[in-house]
């Protein structure tokens, strides 16, 4: 006898009630689920009937790909052993915090001088919630709390105004401006040709609430815009007056007013107390830290008949396997037996820049004068945007992200020595902040990720249908870049769950061979 879906649903839904019944609809793929991958680990009874044991893989970087292979293919026994270029593990995944070095490639040297407890993420600092990064920090005991992404009372300032304007303020006036647009072309008859006359009415309806137009279905401002002087038992002090369409569009607001549309920026985002590098020493704890050589960089990949050998600072490994998740246009230029194709493929990846300044504050007064708690400025200037602390509120101290940037902007950052770099960003952020943004500046550090060791890059873009998805004979690549989630840890959780299932197929049924 077939049970029908129809007639499964109905009966777990009289058995179970509602929640059951959307339960199984959310397995049959019926409910608006947002399902991860099934993915399944290795587990070390894959291999009881195959009286072998699991085979010993060899893994280049100990950045979120390679500690999350090694933990996934821990699960079932395998002997993994990361070898790192740098002197600690995490690769992008850095949280830098007081007494911490950063040294670039061309040897200029910074110190974080930051207080207690201060830390900046100059790598990832933000995940989304349907990202398998929360499923990570779920399963390894990682605390999480959100991230402020988007904040009406965080500003934009763009070089067509004369000072910056909030976000909620800019939101007002765009959508009262727009509604105001159409509700007239709608009534004066333009878009007859365009939607039904039944349609009409509530249109005008919808443009009326969306715009917060008055009775005339005009905009005039709004109190969305918020207050000079917010209420209280007194009245608000209104805002100046909104500025015209024209003036509006002069702002050039869509990347700002946008960019939280995306589902990889939307709120709720969230963050690990405490510094996104919780994520990594995780990790790494439940690896175990001995099967991790710190400060050993690759100099060779060789594909043996049935095996790899790499070498490395500290000497030369052999491996059943090798699982590669080093920045793809590095490893392109490493010597070894790698096809040539797979050699150009490598070195078709693009390295993009993207670039970071920690300004640390003795006074957080973003929080006490302009009322921001946490959320992001955005600019047209070459600071990018702004990023306040999404923790800590009301600390004496904070430490804000006065420059997040990226591709040409990054670039002119990082040609300059730290000293430079802040003072260009301290004079970008002065015309959002006013003398504010110097005063009581304690301490800062510059990130230039195409200037960090072994890195050499922020992120890099690899042609969609990359033949390196495959093995290149026993060597594995593994890395966000291999993803449709570049720039994001997401990525990189994918790529090896996405490996470790590959290669345990392979283990398995070479050993049953
Ligand atoms: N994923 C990176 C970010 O959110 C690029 O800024």
């Amino acid at each position: 006898m077939t049970v029908t879906r129809r007639a499964l649903l109905i009966g777990l839904g009289a058995a179970g009630g509602a929640g059951a019944m959307f339960a199984a609809m959310n397995v049959l793929g019926l409910a608006p689920g947002e399902q991860r991958s099934d993915f399944e680990p290795p587990r070390p009874s894959d291999f009881a009937l195959r009286g072998k044991s699991a085979a010993k893989v060899v893994i280049l970087g100990a950045g979120v790909a390679g500690l999350t292979c090694a933990y996934e293919l821990g699960k079932a026994g395998y002997d993994c052993t990361i070898l790192e270029a740098a002197d600690r593990i995490g690769g992008r995944n850095l949280t830098l915090r007081g007494g911490d070095q950063l040294t670039e490639t061309t040897g200029e040297k910074q110190i974080a001088r930051f207080g207690e407890d201060v830390y900046f993420n100059a790598g990832p600092a933000r995940i989304a919630a349907w990202m398998v990064t929360l499923d990570y920090c779920r399963e390894l005991g990682v605390p999480i709390e959100p991230f402020v992404n988007g904040n009406a009372s965080a500003y934009i300032y763009t070089s067509g105004m004369k000072a910056p304007v909030r976000f909620r303020t800019a939101r007002a006036d765009m959508y009262g401006h727009l509604s105001e647009l159409l509700a007239k072309a709608t009534s004066q008859g333009d878009l007859d040709k365009l939607i039904p006359s039944s349609d009409k009415e509530l249109l005008l309806d919808f443009l009326r609430q969306f715009g917060d137009l008055g009775e005339k279905t005009t905009y005039e401002g709004s109190e969305r815009r918020g207050f000079a002087a917010y209420p209280g038992v007194e009245a608000g002090t209104a805002l100046p007056p909104p500025p015209t369409l024209s003036e509006l569009l002069g702002y050039r607001l869509a990347p700002a007013l946008t960019f939280e549309l995306s589902a990889d920026q939307a709120m709720p985002m969230f963050q690990p107390v405490g510094g996104m590098d919780s994520i990594v020493t995780a990790l790494a704890d439940a690896v175990g830290r001995d099967r991790i050589q710190l400060s050993s960089p690759i100099s060779k990949i060789t594909n043996l008949p049935a095996g790899v050998e790499i070498t490395h600072a500290g000497g030369t490994i052999k491996a059943g396997y090798c699982i590669a998740t080093l920045p793809p246009h590095l490893m392109a230029k490493l010597p070894g037996n790698l096809d040539p194709a797979v050699l150009a493929a490598l070195g078709s990846a693009q390295p993009y820049s993207a670039g970071k300044i920690a300004l640390e504050y003795g006074r957080r007064w973003w929080e006490q004068e302009d009322r921001i708690y946490g959320g992001i400025t955005e600019t047209d200037l070459d600071i990018g945007r702004i990023w306040y602390p999404s923790h800590g509120f009301h600390h004496r101290r904070g430490l804000m992200i006065g420059s997040y940037n990226f591709g040409p902007d990054a670039d002119t950052y990082a040609a300059l020595k730290h000293p430079d770099r802040l003072e260009k960003a301290l004079i970008q952020g002065e015309r959002v902040h006013g003398p504010r943004h110097r005063k009581d500046l304690l301490s800062s550090v510059s990130m230039a990720w195409t200037k960090r060791p072994h890195i050499e890059g922020a992120w890099a873009y690899l042609p969609p249908s990359s033949a390196l998805r495959e093995p290149a004979g026993r060597v594995y690549f593994a890395g966000d870049w291999l993803t449709h989630l570049v720039a994001w840890q997401a990525g990189a959780f994918e790529s090896a769950r996405h490996v470790v299932t590959r290669l345990h197929d392979r283990v398995l049924k070479e050993e049953t061979e």
